[in-house]
């Protein structure tokens, strides 16, 4: 098992090149199921989620072929309308197969997905959309039964704008007849790119990015080749990174309006940012106020994803922040190895009091998730003396080498 060991204090300070958005690209494989020919994914990201995702694809019949950092995907001998339980379990994402299944065999057998623990995660608005479309679905013995022999478009109004239900609705909604308008749609740019390539496949898909989606059914969709966009999380987090030690970094493949709330933020900071259409250069002294007040979210709103790194920044700001955790209910892990190093932070519900402190130290830590674990990557930088971080198996899930790109920007940091 592998361990981060950070020797804390280095300015960063270089470019970087943005790697491409394991959220997006997860439902646009997903999705590639659905065209008459091949599909190539360019710029595929190295996550294990995505050769989970792969895998399953070649279970149930596609071919699947890498070649350099594309992946082509030939659905011709698709023979499966039941996902492999074993490897559904290991990744939240299958369930992104669950529609275009749906929508492509009228029928579908799925076991509950696996992921990242931050909470509950239910799939209610998955299925009830899906119900609203005319699918049959009976829950029994941990296996979801689709039945889609009825299924057309209808109206579907979403009790919460869920990333993973909206994508599933137009999914299904793009090969099946009719209309279908999804209300309080998701609004996140990973929407968006499933949108595009839908379309550039064919489909007719109006209004992503918005909270009314429409879609038209089409017969067919076809091949196309298609790269998804750069990861804003990733992104955000060597944003906040650069703002907490101090340094001068530019980024590249990422779309600034992506990450609008988070640079507003940071140039409330005292960060200089400078955004242009796909680059974003930060500079910073290291030296910042507390933000106040942060409230996680849906899209354009604060990221869940980004509030344990922000947390990071924060326990060294001047004055006190409130972080408030709108999106998931268990959100905070990383707090108790925050005060491990130092921190002060105090937890009422879904806040985060924290009162900005002078020096973290560094500690023996362990990444309790993906996003929690690259707070603690964060904290490591800035703090004085060595922070080993364990488990960073969970990082990994979302970062491809942080320590290689951390150590090429500056930072003290190695894979032990
Ligand atoms: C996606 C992202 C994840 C991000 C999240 C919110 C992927 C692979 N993952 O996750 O990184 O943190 O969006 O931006 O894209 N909910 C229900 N019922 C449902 C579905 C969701 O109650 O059927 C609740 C969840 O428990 C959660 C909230 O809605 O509290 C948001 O979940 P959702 O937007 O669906 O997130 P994911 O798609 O799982």
């Amino acid at each position: 098992m592998s361990k981060f060991f950070i020797n804390g204090g280095n300015k960063l300070n270089g470019k970087i090149k943005i790697s491409t958005s394991k959220n997006a690209t997860l439902p646009i494989l997903a999705a590639s199921i659905l065209a008459k020919g091949k599909v190539v994914i360019k710029d595929l990201p190295n996550f294990s989620d995505i050769d989970i995702m792969l895998k399953i694809l070649s279970v149930i019949g596609c071919e699947v072929k890498r070649k350099n950092n594309s992946v082509i995907i030939d659905n011709n001998n698709i023979h499966s309308y039941e996902l492999p339980s074993n490897l559904t379990k290991e990744v939240r994402a299958s369930i992104f197969l669950m529609g275009p299944i749906l929508a492509k065999f009228k029928k579908a057998k799925v076991s509950y997905p696996g992921g990242c623990n931050i909470g509950s995660r239910p799939i209610d608005l998955h299925l009830n959309g899906l119900r609203k479309l005319g699918a049959k679905i009976i829950e029994q013995h941990g296996f979801i039964h689709c039945d889609g022999a009825n299924m057309k478009g209808n109206t579907v109004t979403l009790d919460f704008p869920s990333v993973g239900a909206t994508e599933n609705l137009i999914m299904t909604a793009c090969i099946t007849k009719g209309k279908t308008q999804i209300f309080n749609a998701a609004k996140e740019p990973e929407i968006v790119d499933l949108a595009n390539f839908i379309n550039a496949m064919g489909g007719k898909i109006k209004g992503a990015g918005s909270a009314i989606i429409e879609i038209e059914g089409v017969n067919e969709l076809t091949g196309v080749e298609y790269k998804p966009i750069g990861d804003r999380i990733i992104a955000g987090t060597y944003l906040i990174a650069t703002a907490m030690t101090g340094g001068k970094v530019e980024l590249e493949n990422i779309k600034p309006q992506h990450l609008a709330c988070l640079i507003d933020k940071l140039k409330n900071s005292a960060c200089n940012i400078e955004a242009k259409f796909d680059k974003i250069a930060i500079h910073s002294t290291g030296n910042y106020k507390a933000l106040t007040s942060i409230d996680t979210h849906p899209f354009p709103g604060f990221a869940t994803d980004l509030q344990a790194p922000i947390m990071a920044m924060q326990t060294l700001a001047k004055g006190t922040t409130i972080i408030t955790e709108n999106v998931f209910e268990s959100r905070f892990k990383q707090v108790p190895e925050l005060i491990r190093m130092g921190a002060s932070i105090n937890i009422k519900d879904k806040m985060a009091i924290i009162t900005g402190q002078d020096t973290l130290y560094g500690a023996e830590v362990k990444a309790p998730d993906l996003r929690a674990g690259a707070c603690l990557v964060l904290a490591g930088l800035v703090a004085k003396g060595y922070t080993t971080i364990s488990d960073v198996y969970h990082i990994d899930r979302g970062y491809e080498n942080i320590e290689t790109q951390l150590a090429k920007l500056g930072a003290d940091i190695k894979r032990i």
